[in-house]
């Protein structure tokens, strides 16, 4: 069409080159004018005819350089669609051999009891710069794949215990027990968990108190209970009074507490729980050194609890 135009503004170009000589034909002889006009007449037609071919070839010139130019970018852009399809492709091998990996580490990852789904029985599971440690998983209690790390069901065994027993841990894996604070810190420091803690008096009745992100120290701070995170449950909250304390034994008692209530626990001058104190089969105790959970007993500290379970568990994101 451009071409179309450019040809038509030509020719008039040549037509006014004609008038312009005509009208100075007067002072010449009619002869003269005519057969310039004849001249200039086939000048411009063989002009416009030597044009026309030029502006042809100069057009389809263009024409197939714009074809070119139109091909070369069709390629470019096929070469960078190409690019694109191949690295979505290896994003996609890449995402697909994450989700693997993450599926493989879900069946043998066994920092936990949460592999071990629906289970209620001993365990081995691995931590790091522990290896491999038998715990008892429990999923009769809200849910599947609990770690029991302390349970009270007799009077059995002593929990008046040093330092070192609770930090590896004592008892029996099926009953009382104490798993030790050692391994807790691990579990604990590699993964957010929930803790769970069953409470049954001696009447009977039972209660449970629930803390969605806890977590203990190392050894080095004194096995801290560094969080506890949000309350939930039937038993009252008796714990957060005991967030940030240090564990305390009678042989490492780090607030003079320790020796008097007995057992082992995170006093803080001193103590609104202790689920390690002593155990009164008839779930009474004359003095304030049973086992206790103060906001569920109304604070009455001579009633001794018969049974304790306390569970912790990856928090599932
Ligand atoms: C036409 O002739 C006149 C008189 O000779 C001159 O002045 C004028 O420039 C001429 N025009 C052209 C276009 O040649
Ligand atoms: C675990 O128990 C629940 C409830 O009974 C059941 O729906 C689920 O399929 C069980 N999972 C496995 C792996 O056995
Ligand atoms: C699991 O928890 C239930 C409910 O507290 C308890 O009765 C049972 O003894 C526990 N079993 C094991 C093996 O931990
Ligand atoms: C715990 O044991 C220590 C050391 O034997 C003793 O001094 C303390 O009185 C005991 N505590 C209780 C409550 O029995
Ligand atoms: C409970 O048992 C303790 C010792 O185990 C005893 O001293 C106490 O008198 C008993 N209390 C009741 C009410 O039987
Ligand atoms: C049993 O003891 C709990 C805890 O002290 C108390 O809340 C509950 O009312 C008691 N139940 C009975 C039936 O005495
Ligand atoms: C505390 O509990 C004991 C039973 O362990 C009971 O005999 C006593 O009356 C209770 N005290 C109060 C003040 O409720």
């Amino acid at each position: 069409m451009e071409i179309y135009w450019i040809l038509v503004l030509f020719c008039l170009h040549v037509d006014a080159d004609i008038t312009l000589s005509t009208e100075n034909s007067s002072e010449r002889s009619e002869i003269q004018a005519s057969e310039q006009m004849e001249d200039l007449k086939e000048q411009a037609d063989a002009k416009q005819v030597s044009s026309d071919q030029q502006l042809k070839d100069k057009d389809t010139e263009l024409l197939l350089k714009m074809v070119k130019e139109m091909k070369e970018q069709i390629s470019k852009m096929e070469m960078q669609i190409q690019a694109r399809e191949t690295q979505m492709q290896s994003h996609d091998k890449s995402i697909r051999e994450l989700v693997d990996q993450v599926n493989f580490l879900k069946r043998t990852w066994t920092g936990s009891c949460l592999p071990f789904t629906n289970s209620t029985d001993i365990y081995t599971i691995k931590l790091p710069g522990m290896g491999s440690v038998d715990v008892p998983c429990n999923s009769s209690v809200s849910g599947s794949g609990w770690t029991v790390i302390q349970r009270r069901v007799r009077g059995n065994v002593d929990f008046n215990r040093t330092w070192n027993e609770y930090k590896h841990g004592f008892g029996d894996l099926r009953e009382n027990l104490f798993l030790g604070l050692e391994k807790i810190h691990l579990m604990t420091l590699l993964q957010p968990h929930e803790l769970y803690i069953q409470l049954q008096h001696a009447n009977g009745s039972s209660s449970y108190a629930r803390y969605d992100d806890f977590k203990i120290g190392s050894e080095a701070e004194a096995y801290k209970l560094k969080s506890l995170g949000k309350y939930s449950g039937t038993a009252e909250d008796s714990l957060a009074f005991h967030e940030d304390m240090k564990f305390s034994t009678f042989d490492r008692d780090n607030h003079d507490c320790a020796q008097y209530f007995g057992g082992g626990w995170w006093f803080d001058n001193c103590a609104e729980s202790n689920l390690n104190g002593i155990y009164y089969p008839n779930g009474t105790s004359s003095k304030r050194d049973g086992i206790f959970w103060g906001a569920w007993q109304k604070h009455n500290y001579t009633i001794s609890l018969t049974f304790t379970q306390m569970m912790i568990r990856p928090k599932v994101m």
